[in-house]
């Protein structure tokens, strides 16, 4: 594996690697880290906003023994504010850096990154589109919290439209054994026919169920999200559904034993702070594990002697 841009190129095998290697990577972690990196520098080059993904990517970047140089604001501040072409960014960066992790809001950028780069392209978000280290990450999360991946009934709640994180979910527990989607959020969000037909193509069971209480009693992982403001048509379109489904820790506490809660990140009023006190409350331990997982999606793609078999 050379990039990672969608989770469609992870197979089962490669996804329990990466379990696994994550899982030693939050030892080598927290024992300090190591040196395995050293001299070798990623770049982060992100042109929406974000404060885990890059800062994660970075810390696990540091705790390798690498460095990273960083262009935080890149729409404003890199020379695309100029007019220079994705491709032409590429070309640069990758005589500066080992390794070039993008986000950019415009879905599918990232192939045309890739098709031009001699050093490792990661997704770190495109547009609508997808978010497959974050997926990565939850599905590490469910593994630490609830010790398995497979047989697993999950609700995904809120933006299913313009969330890239939970599409890029939804299509890597495609690849897990039984899982059971729940799908709860308003019409105008629901999730689009390109992951839907995805599930269906891998036979994976699922259904749309707009009662949040009733997805959430019967779920071992709810995983919430974020209602992707800035990727609406209009501020009317926004409105309609603004505040639609929040969490209270009133139904929180009719969910299973055992159940977790998961959230990418960032919250805004989906999920109510008194939540945050409940044992199922894993959103900040998820985050947490975003350092451990791109710690081994690093040194997967840097070191080559580390290589994983796709
Ligand atoms: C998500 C994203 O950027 O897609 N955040 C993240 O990477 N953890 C979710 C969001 O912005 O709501």
């Amino acid at each position: 594996m050379k990039h990672i841009l969608r989770v469609d190129q992870f197979d089962r095998p490669l996804l329990d690697q990466i379990l696994a290697r994550s899982d030693q990577m939050r030892l080598t972690a927290e024992r300090g880290g190591d040196r395995r990196l050293a001299g070798r520098i990623l770049a982060t080059v992100f042109y929406e906003p974000s404060t885990r993904t890059r800062l994660s990517f970075e810390s696990a970047m540091m705790r390798l023994g690498g460095n990273v140089v960083s262009s935080e604001m890149a729409a404003e501040t890199s020379s695309a504010a100029k007019g220079e072409s994705i491709e032409d960014t590429v070309r640069i960066i990758e005589s500066y850096a080992d390794a070039i992790v993008f986000r950019h809001p415009q879905a599918g950028i990232v192939d045309r990154a890739a098709s031009v780069a001699s050093v490792p392209v990661i997704n770190g978000g495109d547009g609508a589109r997808e978010h497959p280290t974050q997926a990565l990450v939850d599905l590490y999360s469910i593994n630490r919290e609830i010790g398995r991946i497979d047989h697993l009934n999950v609700a995904l709640v809120g933006d299913l439209k313009y969330g890239r994180a939970p599409r890029s979910l939804a299509m890597l527990l495609a690849r897990t054994e039984g899982a059971n989607i729940q799908l709860v959020s308003p019409p105008q969000l629901d999730l689009s026919d390109d992951v839907l037909s995805e599930l269906d193509r891998v036979g994976v069971s699922h259904g749309v169920e707009r009662d949040m209480a009733a997805a959430v009693a019967s779920a071992d992982v709810v995983y919430v999200t974020r209602i992707q403001k800035e990727r609406f048509p209009s501020s009317e379109a926004y409105a309609e559904v603004e505040g639609a489904y929040q969490l209270t820790a009133e139904t929180a506490r009719t969910m299973k034993p055992g159940s977790v809660i998961l959230h990418p990140l960032p919250r805004v009023d989906e999920i109510d702070a008194a939540v945050d006190a409940l044992p199922q409350a894993a959103y900040f331990r998820q985050a947490r594990n975003g350092v451990y997982v791109r710690m081994a999606l690093l040194n997967m793609l840097i070191n080559r002697h580390d290589a994983l078999t796709a």
